[in-house]
């Protein structure tokens, strides 16, 4: 019986977030974007329609997530036709927004992910290092170069113009990232979310934005927890090799470990060697290594659109 598989909406929102519960308990979630399922519960809520669903009548049985890179099925309902179902959604999903690869993530020993890939006609992509700044590493305090001065984000003035940098920056990335003004602002709903977290570069006196260092800070009733991760640093592309990455990287771990957060991490894809390179340099040392696969999706035709 081909399952039922559809995008996945506002009413699905509680049957998503119980079963990525589920998921990232079990381990499921490891190899994805997400691993420890920190980011995921935001995305459900801001944006269902990132997700898709296979369902056995109205039971949600299985989902995948192109933009978190993972595909999971409920244990029970394994081996029924389900996962590869979803592969085809997925591939739908990734088509609808013009991107050429549906990308899904596994860990180098995960035999049933690697066994489900190859079945579904993905082949090897990429590895993405998780890096850790051991906590007693000293790093250097930022300095910018004259002209460029370095602030907090302010919602009331940067979503637009963050947005649009942050796009630019990541256009040509290893695995597309992009955002929309519509998902930052759900995110500044949070009570959570503080904008001192994110740490802008501007040209002194135009308010022309050249870079940011964006770190997540897990916090509960505005307390936070032990760890975090920069999680995007981007650099204007005509204003990259000149140095800025560099004192990003060093801005956002001064913030963090102004928190009294000891331990500072993120995750780099290995194409993208020289951003590798550069958080090796200021003392990031790799401690998990996660693959990614790849299926080209197939243009649209006419009569898709
Ligand atoms: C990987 C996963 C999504 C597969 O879902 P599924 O619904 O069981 O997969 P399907 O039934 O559609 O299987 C499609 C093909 O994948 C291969 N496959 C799936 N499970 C397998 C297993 N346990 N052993 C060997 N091959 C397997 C088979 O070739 C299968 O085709 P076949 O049944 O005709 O032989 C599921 O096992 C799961 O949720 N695992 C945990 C999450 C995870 O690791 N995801 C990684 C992929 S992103």
């Amino acid at each position: 019986m081909t399952p039922d598989v559809r995008v996945l909406g506002p009413g699905d929102v509680e049957a998503l977030g119980a079963e990525m519960a589920r998921a990232v308990e079990a381990g499921d979630m490891r190899a994805s974007s997400d691993p420890d399922g920190a980011f995921i519960h935001k995305l459900i809520a801001a944006d269902p329609g990132q997700f898709g669903g296979a369902f056995a009548g109205r039971e949600l049985v299985g989902l995948i997530s192109p933009e978190v890179k993972i595909a999971i099925v409920r244990p029970d309902r394994r081996r029924q036709g389900i996962g590869r179902a979803l592969v085809e959604l997925g591939l739908e999903m990734e088509r609808q927004r013009d991107r050429s690869n549906l990308l899904l993530g596994a860990l180098p020993d995960e035999a049933i992910a690697h066994a489900f890939l190859a079945s579904c006609g993905f082949s090897f992509h990429s590895v993405v290092y998780d890096l850790d700044l051991p906590p007693d590493r000293a790093v250097v305090a930022p300095t910018w170069p004259a002209g460029l001065v370095a602030r907090s984000f302010d919602r009331e003035r940067d979503v637009e113009s963050w947005v649009a940098l942050f796009n630019t920056a990541f256009a040509d990335h290893p695995t597309p990232l992009q955002l929309s003004p519509a998902f930052i602002a759900r995110g500044l709903a949070d009570p959570d979310f503080v904008d001192a977290d994110t740490i802008l570069v501007e040209e002194e006196g135009t308010a022309e934005l050249i870079g940011f260092c964006a770190t997540d800070v897990q916090r509960r009733d505005g307390v936070h927890g032990t760890s975090a991760e920069l999680w995007s640093i981007g650099v204007r592309p005509d204003r990259q090799g000149q140095g800025l990455g560099r004192q990003l990287v060093r801005a956002g771990v001064e913030r963090v470990r102004a928190l009294g957060i000891a331990d500072a991490h993120l995750s780099v894809n290995a194409r993208n060697a020289s951003a590798l390179g550069l958080y090796e340099d200021e003392g990031f040392v790799r401690s998990r290594t996660r693959e990614r696969y790849a299926r080209p999706v197939s243009p649209a035709t006419e009569t898709d659109r």
